[in-house]
């Protein structure tokens, strides 16, 4: 008989010596949770797409953050639903805009909760592209001043964090510098740096109501089958001096999670999207897997690829069950 001198399973046999060689861990503390925050009062309506994701006034995003940082979750990042939209997005740089209304509130009443700001004009813009709009297409350079006015009014209203998705070219750069003029020099930038150009995100766009009008984001976004290219967007945001690098989505690009993890040691955030929510949520409510399995096992993997923070719907239910 050849048996095998080592024997991998004496490792696994009891909880205790599980949990002794664990590898990876999620902790409450890697959460980020998103939420949407609409104008008016008394608004707290379900996306049909998301269970248990809502766009709500200000008044119950407040309530929400409480029960947030109950949770022991450390973050959250705002989205904004405005009054009006238009062809530049004014609500998103307007000092009485909703985000910069929804960041006092949240301020004033639960100051240790901290609070990123999404910086972008799509859900601003009437065409609901991710910038101003110029011969049929987003305008690189004129779209900078207009999300570097965004991201100085949010850190005016408050934001501890501002992560700009918008992914035009120099934007870290832009940003980085209105900050720092105006005296804002230690507020990060949290880089959407490698954002695809997804079919994950159909949910968020109805949380949201940031569909594009006509035509698609492929001219900005990143191409699905691009590698190298995340490499260099990374490198890119990290000399224009990034705090935090992002990769989004996250479930169908791991390898890019664990490629920037290898290649840049700023803090690496996962962005668990809308459409890997609703998946799981949509499964589960089947009856065709365990929705609260599937996702504990998908947050472990986008650790174990390399996130250091993942922003996630599930970000309440994760807490929920490793407070247990
Ligand atoms: C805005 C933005 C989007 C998401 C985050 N910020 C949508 C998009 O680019 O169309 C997607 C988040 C999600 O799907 O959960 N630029
Ligand atoms: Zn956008």
């Amino acid at each position: 008989m050849n048996f095998p001198d080592y024997r991998p399973r004496r490792l696994r046999r009891n909880a205790t010596l599980r949990r002794m060689v664990r590898e990876t861990h999620l902790r409450v503390d890697d959460l980020i949770y998103p939420m949407f925050s609409a104008f008016g009062t008394n608004i707290k309506k379900e996306i049909s797409s998301m269970p248990g994701i809502y766009q709500q006034s200000i008044e119950h995003i407040v309530a929400e953050a409480k029960e947030v940082r109950d949770l022991g979750i450390p973050a959250v990042i705002l989205f904004g639903i405005p009054e009006a939209k238009d062809a530049v997005g004014s609500d998103a740089y307007s000092d009485s805009g909703i985000i910069q209304n929804t960041i006092r509130a949240i301020k004033a009443e639960i100051p240790g909760l901290l609070v990123i700001t999404d910086v972008c004009l799509c859900e601003y813009t009437d065409h609901g592209h991710c910038g101003v709009i110029k011969d049929g297409d987003v305008d690189n350079d004129a779209t900078l001043e207009l999300l570097a006015k965004e991201a100085l009014s949010h850190v005016q209203a408050g934001a501890d964090i501002v992560a700009p998705s918008d992914m035009m070219d120099g934007r870290i750069a832009a940003i980085r510098m209105i900050l720092d003029e105006n005296g804002f020099d230690p507020v990060p930038i949290m880089s959407y740096a490698v954002k695809y150009a997804s079919s994950y995100y159909g949910p968020f766009r109805e949380a949201a109501e940031s569909t594009p009008g006509f035509g698609d984001r492929r001219s900005y976004q990143m191409d699905p089958a691009n590698r190298l290219e995340a490499l260099r967007e990374a490198a890119q945001d990290v000399a224009e001096a990034a705090d935090f690098l992002m990769v989004k989505p996250a479930l169908a690009y791991l390898d890019l999670l664990r490629e920037l993890k290898d290649n840049f040691d700023l803090p690496l955030v996962a962005y668990n999207v809308s459409g890997e929510y609703s998946m799981v949520k949509a499964a589960a409510e089947k009856g065709w897997i365990d929705g609260d399995g599937v996702m504990m096992e998908t947050l472990l993997g986008m650790k174990r690829a390399g996130a250091d923070l993942i922003i996630t719907y599930h970000a309440k239910e994760a807490a929920r069950l490793l407070a247990r």
